[in-house]
């Protein structure tokens, strides 16, 4: 596998660890106890620590699910503006009164006045290449990336995957390429029937995440990173000093931190 790296800050693992004890009695308040399927603690240290250090006056979130990255981004950053969206917002558990939401996707908002120092949190499980491409055309510089999947791992086409050209050939089990199937004739019946109907592409590209390898894909994102830093993953250390489950400690999927030009 290729690693990439590229002018990282100086995070070393001292520095993230003074963090634990302050970080240790916010996480203790988390709205969400057992997150399956979301941020868990190593994630959720990482995402304070870079916060913290990088302090944007506007967070854009995608990926709300059941909300404890929310309550994370707010409680970290108690004087930033927060915007969060996710395509579902039934599934929130915890709602902000400080947040604004919307369910409509990141490309389609209006981006045209937003502060400089703006940071998005990307947590939506769309295709890292697509992503990037709309931060740069927004003008937003500071990304973190919560899943970097490792080639043959995850459910979207990450960054790692565009770092080590492997593409993303999505397992579909016979039941949700038939569930495809199916969404994908009802679109078309409606539009057979209406002419005036537009059919939506958006909810048959999130079933469809498969992505053949392009090595041009590094070279275009490449050009366009100021700085890379993977967050380490730091369960040997923590098992030490934390009395955590198994699953909070392992869960690690090399959350991201990216600086465009
Ligand atoms: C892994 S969960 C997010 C976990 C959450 N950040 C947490 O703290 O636990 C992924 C979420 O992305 C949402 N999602 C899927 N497609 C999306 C899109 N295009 N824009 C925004 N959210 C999307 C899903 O509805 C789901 O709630």
């Amino acid at each position: 596998m290729k690693t990439f790296t590229k002018n990282p800050p100086k995070w070393g693992a001292d520095e993230i660890l003074n963090e634990l004890d302050a970080f240790k009695n916010l996480y203790e308040h988390r709205p969400i106890k057992e997150n399956i399927h979301g941020m868990r603690f190593q994630h959720m240290l990482a995402t304070y620590f870079i916060l913290k250090k990088l302090n944007p006056s506007y967070v854009i979130e995608s990926g709300v699910f059941r909300g404890q990255s929310t309550w994370l981004i707010e409680n970290t950053l108690p004087n930033s503006k927060i915007l969060s969206i996710d395509i579902n917002l039934n599934q929130r558990e915890y709602i902000s009164k400080k947040v604004k939401y919307s369910n409509i996707d990141f490309k389609y908002q209006d981006f045209s006045n937003i502060p400089e120092d703006t940071l998005v949190f990307l947590d939506d499980h769309v295709n890292h290449y697509e992503r990037l491409q709309q931060a740069k055309f927004f003008n937003i510089k500071n990304i973190i990336l919560e899943d970097n999947y490792l080639p043959d791992k995850g459910d979207f086409y990450t960054l790692n995957h565009v770092i080590s050209n492997s593409g993303f050939n999505h397992n579909y089990t016979k039941l949700s390429l038939l569930k495809t199937f199916f969404v994908f004739s009802k679109e078309l019946i409606k539009k057979l029937f209406s002419k005036k109907y537009y059919i939506a592409c958006e909810k048959i590209k999130f079933r469809l995440r498969d992505y053949p390898t392009n090595e041009n894909d590094f070279k275009n994102i490449e050009k366009n990173i100021k700085t890379y830093f993977e967050f380490p993953n730091l369960s040997n250390v923590l098992s030490n000093k934390l009395e955590l489950s198994k699953d909070e400690l392992n869960s690690y999927n090399h959350l991201t931190y990216i600086e465009l030009y």
